[in-house]
């Protein structure tokens, strides 16, 4: 999306549990923009881990926000609607200016990371949420949601998917784009960006099969019929007035966040064929 303007950093040269060597090569970079992206992402192992969690998702942000002081470059920090959920009763989206109720220990370590960004001069905070996109060589199980009922619906019939926690699963490049849009009106603080509208885990595994044209209904259960070792949040629709008053427009809807995976996804195998 970026193309060349942007440098890549892996783990191997960005190695979070090396804070020093993380600065340094930071400041030797020179960017005039970091996007951070990477996390400890596991929730669930996060609640047996948590000061593990917390070094990646807050201590180095921390050293990533002080080398960007150093360079006068602007902090992004991807962050996530886990910063709330901890409000059994909440039924209105999360505003930016919402005090935040993780329901979680990684929800609680991300919270400290966006405290941290909030350290650099110059910091965008953006908040998004169940992030999907095709995986390079069709779905993967795991790998996000999306991805995982595809994988699932190959096998099986008697899919059962949790119908009361409500959110808005956003699309990868939906979600790159509009972080794109609000660096170009130069935004700074904090943003939610997320596709326009909510809705349930298994009301968005139904639109999946029906958009991929799959013959399958899932059955919606509660979440109490689906234990994790990390509670997740009943509600976490997060409010994007902010991010449509600032940019003028909303990101698409989370249907159109589907049917852009589906063709994406399409377009790949498509080529495949085509260079097989
Ligand atoms: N996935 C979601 O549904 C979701 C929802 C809301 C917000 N977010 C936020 O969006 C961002 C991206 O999430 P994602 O799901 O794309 O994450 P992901 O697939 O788990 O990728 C995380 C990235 O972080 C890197 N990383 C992890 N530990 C590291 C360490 N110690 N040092 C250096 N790099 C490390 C990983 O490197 P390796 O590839 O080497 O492992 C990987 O590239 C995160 O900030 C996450 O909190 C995600």
């Amino acid at each position: 999306m970026l193309g060349d303007v942007a440098v890549p950093l892996r783990r191997s040269e960005a190695d979070f549990s090396r804070p020093l060597a993380l600065e340094e090569v930071i400041v030797r970079t020179k960017p005039r923009t970091v996007i951070n992206c990477a996390a400890w992402t596991a929730v669930d192992a996060a609640e047996e881990s948590p000061q593990d969690c917390h070094h990646v998702n807050a201590d180095a942000v921390f050293h990533i926000a002080k080398a960007c002081n150093e360079i006068e470059a602007t902090l992004v920090q991807v962050s996530t609607d886990y910063v709330f959920g901890g409000d059994p009763e909440r039924v209105d989206p999360y505003t930016e200016t919402d005090t935040p109720c993780p329901a979680n220990r990684y929800g609680v370590t991300k919270l400290a990371g966006e405290k941290a960004a909030a350290t650099a001069k110059q910091h965008l905070i953006t908040r998004t949420c169940g992030l999907y996109s095709p995986s390079k060589g069709g779905p993967v199980r795991g790998k996000n949601f999306a991805d995982t009922m595809l994988v699932l619906s190959r096998t099986r019939n008697d899919l059962r998917v949790v119908n009361d926690q409500l959110c808005t699963p956003s699309f990868v490049p939906h979600v790159a784009n509009g972080i794109l849009d609000l660096l170009g009106i130069e935004a700074r603080g904090i943003y939610h960006v997320v596709n326009n509208g909510f809705t349930s885990w298994h009301s968005f595994a139904s639109e999946l099969f029906g958009q991929a044209g799959k013959d399958l209904r899932p059955k919606g259960i509660p979440t109490d019929d689906y234990p994790t070792v990390a509670p997740r949040p009943r509600f976490s629709v997060l409010s994007t007035k902010k991010f449509a008053t600032s940019t003028g427009h909303h990101l698409p809807h989370w249907k159109k966040g589907i049917s852009a995976y589906i063709e994406m996804m399409q377009a790949a195998s498509t080529q495949k064929e085509r260079f097989a």
